[in-house]
């Protein structure tokens, strides 16, 4: 990423703070197209990893759809250069004045996760005279083999419509006069590492696209989702993730007509490693226990991962040289999760030190809260490993 001579130039910036690599971006996206565009797929970018507007418009300029989860993110993506007939609206829970203003954008379709969310679109889009392109978004019952708080396409979790309210909605449909049922959409889950899952989704997509066409559906689009995982524990050995891998498993896996579109969202794949989060040793000290505890000035409402997941993230002192040493490295928070790392071997912190936590530049920012009115922190960004001017 960026040298030690240009990370003393971060010091002029108040920690924490985010810093995100664009070249880096750049690299991603073009892998991740490059491998896409082999099968035809077509890619969407889920806007919840990361909403900065300057990540967003560099994505939408390489002609990304947008996969947006409440209103607010259909509007953050037209206003960065997503074309509306490219966005999907999921999400399980959407509120009227989101669906209506979705309808008036005339976005791509909404992925609809239950018969009641059918029902109200139905009617909204019947009342400004619309059809509204709708895709069914099916609980596929699949462990994903990831944290239990990031997974999505189980029988036990919330999302999507259950192998048992199917027929229900195949009967219901032929009263909603309001919609086009076009699509298929799965996603099971995230930080999916392993791709035996993917070869298990493909089996259910294409088992459901067949059953949806003998019922009478003109099913024209697929979208598996997102969920590809990314490498947290050696960032700087893989910076891009293996899209060929990726890809090549829907590749093999799917068994849908040439005619149908298949679409992809991913978030984290695309962003998490060009974003690390900076912050600065505020203090040091000995616990109860007799460990050493470094205490930064970032904490879980910079970046939430490690105090809701327990999730490690690769950790560095920018001014650390020596032997390394067991540190606990704790948040500002009055939270005892607020920890990042509970037994890491780093060089001896002091106060002042600059320190980087990576693989921060999916669900950091965009998860940052104002506990304890902590600031929203800024994005400062560089390109290629030259920072930009402050
Ligand atoms: N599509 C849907 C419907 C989703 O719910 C998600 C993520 C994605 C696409 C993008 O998935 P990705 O490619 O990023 O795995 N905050 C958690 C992750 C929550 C993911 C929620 N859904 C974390 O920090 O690990």
């Amino acid at each position: 990423m960026f040298s030690r001579e240009v990370k003393e130039r971060l010091r002029e910036y108040e920690t924490p703070f985010y810093l995100y690599d664009l070249g880096l971006l750049r690299a991603t996206l073009e892998g991740a197209l490059r491998e896409a565009d082999r099968y035809g797929y077509l890619l969407h970018y889920a806007l919840k990893a990361n909403n900065d507007p300057r990540i967003l418009s560099l994505i939408s300029s390489y002609g990304l759809g947008a996969d947006c989860v409440s209103g607010n993110e259909v509007r953050r993506a037209v206003e960065t250069g997503f074309r509306p007939e490219h966005i999907v609206y999921a999400g399980v829970g959407k509120k009227d004045k989101e669906i209506l203003y979705a309808l008036e954008k005339g976005i791509f379709a909404f992925n609809c996760e239950s018969k009641n969310e059918l029902a109200v679109i139905d009617d909204l889009a019947g009342r400004m005279g619309v059809v509204a392109d709708v895709a069914l978004r099916i609980n596929p019952g699949i462990d994903p083999h990831t944290h239990k708080y990031i997974t999505t396409g189980k029988a036990e979790n919330k999302f999507g419509i259950a192998f048992s309210e199917i027929e229900e909605v195949v009967d219901m449909s032929g009263d909603l006069q309001n919609l086009n049922i076009m699509g298929l959409h799965f996603h099971i889950g995230s930080q999916i590492t392993d791709m035996s899952v993917f070869g298990r989704l493909c089996s259910s997509v294409n088992a459901m696209y067949r059953w949806f066409v003998a019922e009478g559906f003109n099913i024209t689009d697929v979208n598996v989702g997102g969920g590809l995982g990314v490498d947290y524990d050696d960032p700087d050995s893989n910076r891009i993730p293996d899209f060929e891998n990726y890809f090549g498993v829907f590749a093999g896996g799917l068994d849908l007509p040439a005619s149908v579109r298949v679409h992809f969202e991913l978030g984290r794949s695309i962003v998490a490693q060009c974003g690390e989060l900076i912050s600065t040793v505020l203090f040091t000290k000995v616990s109860g226990e007799g460990r050493k505890i470094a205490l930064i000035d970032a904490s879980m409402t910079e970046l939430l991962r490690p105090a809701l997941y327990n999730s490690a993230h690769a950790i560095e002192n920018l001014d650390g040289h020596g032997a390394p040493e067991e540190y606990m490295i704790g948040g500002t928070v009055c939270e005892s999760s607020d920890i990042f790392a509970r037994n890491l071997m780093i060089p001896a912190m002091k106060r002042g030190d600059l320190i980087s936590i990576k693989t921060a530049g999916a669900y950091g920012a965009s998860m940052a809260s104002r506990y304890n009115l902590h600031d929203i922190p800024l994005s400062v960004f560089g390109d290629n490993g030259v920072l930009e001017n402050v």
